[in-house]
């Protein structure tokens, strides 16, 4: 699926929708990622594909994060949200997470929810992430790690109107990705439903 598809089609023109169907499912991936940075007390963070920017909110206070998505409309509603939120710096700006804009070491913390999951190259992804995540520090992904097993057979079954209706993809896997240059510190399941994991938390550090 292009970018442009992507961008205008699948999120663009259902922003309206997006929290309705989403939020529930992942939040609470999410959620549990705010209580990580609570303890690791960072100053800059990255948050790549913001979507509707609920997860703004939820940032400690006195940080400062900057939100990029790829589709216009995301970028819109998220702006919208940070004007009611004073606890906290924000720059949210429309830019693609596979070519990041924003130098080499800029940022303590870069943090990506459900997102790796539907970018065309997920290497090119992490590639951007690490070039500008300062040394040592980590990153964070919540993504759907394809399964094995029975639960491997679910993906499987899900993965066609899955990639139809919200352009992700169920069967990709931190492990498929060249890791080099990444220690990771975490990869455990996030949420579940009635014990499928459908989202993991993976932290990686760059060393
Ligand atoms: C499944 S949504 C997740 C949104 C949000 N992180 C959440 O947890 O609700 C995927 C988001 O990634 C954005 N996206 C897709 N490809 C992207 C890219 N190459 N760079 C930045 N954002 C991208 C989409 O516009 C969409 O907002």
């Amino acid at each position: 699926m292009s970018k442009e598809n992507d961008e205008h089609i699948l999120y663009s023109n259902f922003t309206f929708l997006y929290e309705l169907v989403f939020k529930p499912f992942f939040f609470p991936a999410i959620k549990k990622t705010m209580d990580l940075i609570k303890e690791e007390q960072p100053q800059k963070i990255l948050e790549v594909g913001i979507g509707t920017g609920y997860s703004l909110e939820h940032y400690p206070s006195g940080v400062h994060v900057t939100g990029v998505d790829i589709s216009n409309k995301m970028v819109e509603v998220s702006k919208k949200k940070t004007l009611d939120i004073v606890d906290k710096d924000f720059e949210i700006l429309q830019t693609d997470g596979e070519n990041l804009p924003f130098n080499e070491n800029s940022f303590d913390l870069v943090v990506s929810f459900s997102v790796i999951t539907v970018v065309n190259s997920p290497q090119d992804f992490l590639n951007q992430i690490r070039k500008v995540l300062k040394p040592n520090q980590k990153a964070v992904l919540i993504m759907h790690s394809r399964s094995s097993g029975f639960l491997g057979l679910i993906d499987r079954f899900w993965e066609l109107p899955c990639k139809f209706l919200f352009g992700f993809t169920l069967l990709r896997h931190i492990e498929d990705l060249n890791l080099d240059g990444w220690q990771v510190l975490n990869h455990k399941v996030a949420s579940t439903i009635l014990g499928y994991p459908y989202n993991h938390q993976i932290v990686l550090k760059k060393v």
